[in-house]
C-alpha cells in the first residue's frame, strides 16, 4: 500500500480523530474531553499547526482540527499523540457538516489558515468563508465568536470583506501584509505548512478577523 493510503487507514484509528456519522462524532468527542472548556475550532488544517500550537499554550481550551482529508490530519493527530496533548482533537468531515455535529452553540474561535481559494467563479461556493459557510458557523459559535482568516490569496482577502460588510459581521481587524503589521503578534504568527511555503515564494501574508454578531 502506498504510503497516502496507508495514513488513511492509519488515522481512522487514531485515538484522538473522529469520523463517520455526526452523531458519533459528537458521543466521541464528549467522550474525549470530558470536560466543558471552551472549544476552537482550525478549519481546512491540514497537518493542523493552529490546532498543536494553540492546545500547547491554551491547556484550559479545547481545540479541534478540521479537515476532509485523513492524510492531512494524520501527521497532526500523531504529533498531538506522541506530545500527549489531550486537549486537541481531529474531524475528519466536511465543513458544512460541522453543525450535524455540533447541534448548539459551542465554538468561542474559528482559525482559517490558508483555505483552498478557490478562484474560478463555478467554485466561489467552497470558499470557507461564503455565505453557506457563515451559516453554519452562525449554528455552533458562541455569541461573538471571532473568526480569523490567513491567506496569501488577494482574491480570497477582498472577497471576505465584501462577505463580512454584506452578512454584516463585525470587521475586527484587516491586513494585506500581516509581516510588515503590528498585527503580526501572538497567535499569528503560528505558520502553517502553506504559510511557510508562501512565505519562500515571496508572497505577503493577508490576515482578517471578524466577529459574529
Ligand atoms: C490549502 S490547504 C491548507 C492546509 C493548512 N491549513 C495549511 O495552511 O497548511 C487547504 C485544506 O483545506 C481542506 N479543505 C478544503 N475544503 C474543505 C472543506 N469544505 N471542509 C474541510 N476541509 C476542507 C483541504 O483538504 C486542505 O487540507
Amino acid at each position: 500500500m502506498r504510503r497516502k493510503g496507508r495514513k488513511q487507514k492509519e488515522v481512522r484509528t487514531l485515538p484522538n480523530v473522529f469520523h463517520g456519522k455526526p452523531e458519533e462524532i459528537s458521543d466521541s468527542l464528549v467522550k474525549y474531553f470530558r470536560n466543558e472548556k471552551p472549544l476552537v475550532l482550525e478549519l481546512g488544517c491540514g497537518n493542523g499547526e493552529y490546532t498543536l500550537a494553540l492546545a500547547q499554550k491554551f491547556p484550559d481550551k479545547n481545540f479541534v482540527g478540521v479537515d476532509l482529508k485523513g492524510s492531512r490530519i494524520w501527521t497532526g493527530a500523531k504529533k498531538a499523540l506522541a506530545l500527549s496533548i489531550t486537549n486537541a482533537a481531529f474531524i475528519i468531515t466536511k465543513a458544512d457538516r460541522l453543525h450535524l455535529i455540533f447541534n448548539k452553540p459551542v465554538v468561542e474561535e474559528i482559525w482559517i489558515p490558508f483555505p483552498n481559494p478557490f478562484p474560478l467563479r463555478k467554485s466561489i461556493k467552497q470558499r470557507l468563508v461564503h455565505k453557506r459557510f457563515l451559516d453554519v458557523y452562525g449554528k455552533i459559535c458562541l455569541q461573538e465568536a471571532k473568526i480569523h482568516l490567513k491567506t496569501d490569496a488577494e482574491i480570497l482577502y477582498q472577497y471576505a470583506l465584501t462577505v463580512i460588510e454584506e452578512e454584516k459581521l463585525i470587521l475586527v481587524a484587516a491586513t494585506d501584509d500581516l509581516y510588515s503589521s503590528d498585527l503580526y503578534k501572538e497567535e499569528n504568527t503560528i505558520q502553517t505548512k502553506y504559510e511557510q511555503q508562501h512565505i519562500k515564494d515571496g508572497k505577503s501574508i493577508k490576515y482578517v478577523c471578524s466577529r459574529l454578531q
